[in-house]
């Protein structure tokens, strides 16, 4: 149904506890909490930056934006984990997706 939405993505940041070349490295949770597919999901990524890789096939920076799990569909309340390091932590704040129910 139509209810599942941009609204629907969450994310929540927590401190990993590393520190990596003195900087903080921070654990992200994506968590899609609807029980629709979310596809094609873009959060605003303008002021991130990370010293730690992160794998391009979880999180991939493309211009202000960043998109996650190349666009493939992060099923009702599953969730997508990565890291970073940088010093302040980074809201990532969901700006599209895709919504597919069947
Ligand atoms: C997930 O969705 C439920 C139902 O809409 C809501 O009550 C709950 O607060 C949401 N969880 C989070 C972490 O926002």
């Amino acid at each position: 149904s139509s209810y599942c939405n941009l609204n629907n993505i969450i994310s929540g940041t927590t401190r990993s506890g590393r520190v990596i070349r003195g900087i903080p490295e921070w654990n992200v949770v994506v968590i899609n909490n609807c029980s629709c597919a979310q596809s094609k999901i873009r959060f605003d990524c303008k002021e991130f930056r990370t010293i730690e890789d992160v794998s391009p096939s979880i999180l991939s920076v493309q211009g202000d934006s960043c998109l996650l799990i190349n666009g493939n569909p992060l099923m009702g309340f599953a969730s997508v984990r990565f890291s970073y390091a940088w010093d302040p932590a980074f809201v990532f704040l969901a700006r599209s997706s895709h919504t597919t129910c069947s």
